[in-house]
């Protein structure tokens, strides 16, 4: 066959770090299961993704195993982050057991999502300790919950119920203070964390002041916070609105930008996208009040692409950070690499072929996800994966699909990645500094 001349590259392929298939969340169940999620990844590039398991009643060993079933389709790579949702002498040892026994190494705390899977600050204090023993990373959904609680009956008592209400409701200022409030608690215990979906830049800037004073905080924003703004959730279009809302929220135009120059000086580290997708009929479970609308939108098919327009076409990264952002950050936090990540001797063949010449453009009626809508509707840009090798098969090739269910992998993960390294040493010099000197005090007369 013949093939036009091409600068064609080779690319390892995609880890998305963040994603939520066949989650059952808001009444309802995330549209995209982990066959279909999974082949709208292979489309775009990426070959791994790390899905969050929620409890079952709080129990993680029950949780870990409906994941393990829902899991069985797959027909790529993937590993586990683990939620925790209460506390108790039961949930910590079953952490100790995910650890150990499950491949799991992270855990995610929720500050929002009040009544549901809130936690407060006691909890997450206890979570970090114990994370910190086992050598677990800490994740945290930054918003003040308690602060969104009263933000929206605010917006219900003025009348303000479409999904701009979402928005309003909860503003980047509480995204700040419990993005804030998470650092300071990591460091209080000394341990790393990571902030998922990173969407304003006041919660960027607290990353930013934490890594420049030396702590080991991570921050991870998402291709929707990075290229879109709120505009959309003003639509007039009741399902158009609503496919934009998700948590934190998108926000208003500035804070897109300023997240992509965070990303290409190093102050957020990785990409994901907390692909989430309910369709328009999930979505109208909101329509006479946004408090009901299933949070969440696409992105685990259009990541790839729209991290290298944005930001390797317009300029602001080179190609070996653009690997970096979209796949080996992520295997290195996760304590993945080489094995994932990397084209090495040993590395698993996780592979793609990404054209610079070309091009891509995203549509609701032509991508690979089971929803009926893409927030990313109408995109065009520079790019374009032409291949996608997934263990040493091509399961992409000239816009066609050749996925097995049931071939993908569970992957994993051990703990103490290098977020660790050195955390012994700091801990012993604190402590001798509270010993020494010992002060000594007169007896009162
Ligand atoms: O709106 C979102 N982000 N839905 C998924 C759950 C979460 O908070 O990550
Ligand atoms: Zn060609
Ligand atoms: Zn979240
Ligand atoms: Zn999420």
């Amino acid at each position: 066959m013949f093939h036009h001349f091409t600068s064609s590259v080779m690319l390892t392929g995609g880890i998305d770090p963040h994603t939520h298939l066949a989650m059952e969340f808001m009444g309802t169940e995330t549209i995209d299961d982990f066959f279909s999620g999974q082949a709208a990844a292979l489309a775009g590039g990426t070959t791994m993704h790390i899905d969050f398991v929620i409890p079952v009643n709080g129990s993680l060993v029950a949780g870990f195993e409906a994941y393990e079933r829902k899991a069985k389709k797959s027909c790529m790579d993937y590993g586990f982050h683990m939620a925790i949702t209460k506390w108790d002498e039961s949930v910590s040892r079953e952490m100790e057991i995910m650890v150990k026994e499950k491949g799991i190494n992270s855990f995610k705390f929720f500050m929002a999502y009040k009544g549901s899977l809130m936690i407060n600050d006691e909890l997450l204090l206890q979570g970090l300790k114990r994370c910190k023993s086992l050598g677990a990373l800490a994740m945290v959904h930054a918003e003040n919950g308690d602060a969104v609680f009263e933000g929206q009956k605010r917006m219900i008592e003025l009348g303000i119920t479409g999904p701009e209400g979402h928005a309003l409701s909860r503003p980047a200022v509480l995204e700040g203070e419990a993005t804030a409030r998470a650092i300071r608690l990591a460091r209080f215990v000394n341990t790393p964390l990571y902030i998922v979906h990173v969407m304003s830049i006041d919660a960027m800037e607290e990353i930013s002041k934490a890594r420049k004073s030396g702590q080991k905080v991570i921050g991870e924003p998402v291709v929707s916070g990075l290229v879109l703004d709120d505009s959309g959730l003003w639509d007039p279009d009741f399902i158009t609105a609503a496919k934009y809302v998700m948590s934190p929220p998108i926000r208003e135009s500035g804070h897109d930008k300023a997240l992509q120059a965070a990303l290409s000086t190093g102050v957020l580290q990785l990409v994901g996208t907390d692909h989430c997708v309910f369709n328009s009929t999930q979505k109208a479970l909101g329509i006479d009040d946004f408090r009901k609308i299933p949070n969440g939108v696409n992105g685990i098919e259009e990541r790839m692409h729209l991290v290298w327009d944005t930001m390797v076409e317009s300029g602001q990264i080179s190609v070996t950070d653009y690997v970096r952002i979209t796949s080996t950050e992520c295997a290195r936090i996760f304590n993945l690499y080489p094995r994932k990540g990397a084209i090495l001797t040993g590395s698993d063949a996780d592979i793609i072929i990404f054209n610079p010449n070309s091009s891509f453009e995203i549509s609701a009626s032509s991508h690979h996800s089971r929803t009926d809508t893409n927030v990313f509707d109408g995109r065009k840009g520079k790019g374009k994966v032409e291949v996608t090798i997934v263990g040493g098969r091509v399961v992409w090739q000239d816009d066609e699909l050749k996925v097995v269910p049931g071939s993908g992998k569970y992957i994993e993960m051990p703990p103490f990645s290098y977020l660790f390294n050195g955390i012994d040493k700091s801990d012993a010099k604190y402590l001798s500094s509270l010993r020494a000197p010992v002060r000594r005090f007169n007896s009162a007369s």
